[in-house]
């Protein structure tokens, strides 16, 4: 029997958010039902609100999850009901050469629920991310889920669904940081300071943190950061290259998603290390870069997908170092709050204090 919960809809351009009644149908082959216990509040859900992202209102908002399996469809093997889980954006086939690669980010056959949710007239929602977990329940793929220790609270574990996953990645995969690594981390938000608990988890020497924002940099050097410069009143590049002996870091991730922070990135490595992308642009944007620089400063320029992670090797990984007291993903949560309070969320995200409100069911 199709089931109605309350969930968050943003039902137009810039309206405001709100609570309604959602009905959630039984799962199809290969879906889950997930009742949900914690979702964080992140930039892509305002994106959707406004407009940002594509027209296909009404959204079902929400995307970084954590939760219980309540039912799964036919031909479900690798989650149970009972099960607790961490939902990501979409699951991938295994089979194609991104997959088998090792790459499932550019898998070419991911999906989603075949199935639509709806509102009681029958209106289909776009749940955000192929999730929509704003909600006292979501229907997703299983190939979503991925199942984690259920010791861990799950407004830490949700987390992982989405910035704090991209971050860390960004380190730990897509940078590879090694022990004894310098690495700067230009953008000290929820991604960039992510990044830093990454590079340290990873051995790095010394971490850099850059931002414009001072509270942002007193953020980072809680997470553990080892210098920090506000780039608003230092050349940020000058900066890193005195602090490493004139040579550059070995790793440079951007978690801005700006040209002048792309170029800041590309010019504040050293000429044999890596620059990570993980701030993402708008389509407008563009980078003019001397070729002869692009020829002569070798090292790697690379684009982190979502930390370019394997949610069934990352998840119980980094909880488990979570649970052991090795990095500390609660410092990301700022608050927790109710399914009626993510429109008071979006508008504290520009307050400059917030890494995370996550809303507890
Ligand atoms: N130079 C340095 N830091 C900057 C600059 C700049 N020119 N402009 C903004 N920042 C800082 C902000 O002060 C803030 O601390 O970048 C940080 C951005 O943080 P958030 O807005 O909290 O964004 P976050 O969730 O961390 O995501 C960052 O990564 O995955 C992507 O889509 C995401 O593009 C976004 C980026
Ligand atoms: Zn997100
Ligand atoms: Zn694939």
């Amino acid at each position: 029997m199709p089931q109605q919960v309350q969930g968050v809809v943003a039902p137009g351009r810039n309206e405001p958010v709100r609570v309604e009644t959602i009905v959630i149908p039984d799962p199809g082959p290969g879906e889950a039902v997930v009742k949900i216990q914690a979702c964080g509040v992140c930039h892509t859900d305002l994106h959707y609100k406004q407009g940002g992202i594509n027209d296909e209102f009404p959204f079902l908002l929400g995307h970084e999850a954590a939760g219980v399996v309540e039912s799964v469809g036919d031909g479900v093997t690798d989650v149970a009901p009972g099960d607790f889980v961490i939902l990501n954006w979409r699951a991938v086939c295994g089979q194609c050469r991104a997959c088998l690669r090792g790459r499932p980010w550019y898998c070419f056959a991911t999906h989603n629920a075949r199935q639509k949710m709806t509102l009681p007239d029958g209106t289909e929602l776009s749940p955000a991310l192929g999730i929509g977990a704003f909600a006292e329940k979501t229907l997703v793929a299983a190939g979503q889920c991925t199942k984690v220790d259920p010791a861990v609270a799950p407004e830490v574990a949700g987390l992982l669904g989405c910035g704090v996953m991209a971050g860390i990645g960004a380190a730990i995969n897509t940078g590879n940081v090694g022990r004894g690594d310098t690495v700067a981390v230009i953008g000290c938000g929820g991604v960039g300071d992510a990044a830093v608990v990454g590079s340290r988890l990873a051995g790095a020497a010394r971490i850099i943190a850059v931002d414009i924002d001072d509270r942002k940099l007193a953020k980072a050097t809680e997470m553990g950061a080892t210098h920090t410069v506000n780039s608003r009143t230092t050349d940020p590049v000058e900066a890193i290259r005195e602090l490493t002996g004139g040579f550059g870091a070995d790793v440079v991730i951007e978690a801005v998603g700006r040209p002048e922070t792309y170029e800041q990135a590309f010019y504040a490595r050293d000429l044999a290390g890596t620059v990570v992308l993980v701030g993402v642009p708008t389509p407008d944007m563009k980078l003019e870069l001397p070729l002869l620089d692009v020829f002569g400063r070798g090292g790697a320029l690379k684009a982190s997908w979502y930390g370019d992670c394997l949610p069934s090797r990352d998840f119980p990984m980094l909880i488990d170092l979570h649970q052991q007291g090795r990095i500390d993903l609660g410092a990301f949560v700022t608050e927790t709050i109710g399914l009626g309070d993510v429109e008071k969320a979006f508008a504290r995200m520009h307050e400059g204090d917030v890494l995370r409100s996550v809303v507890v069911l």
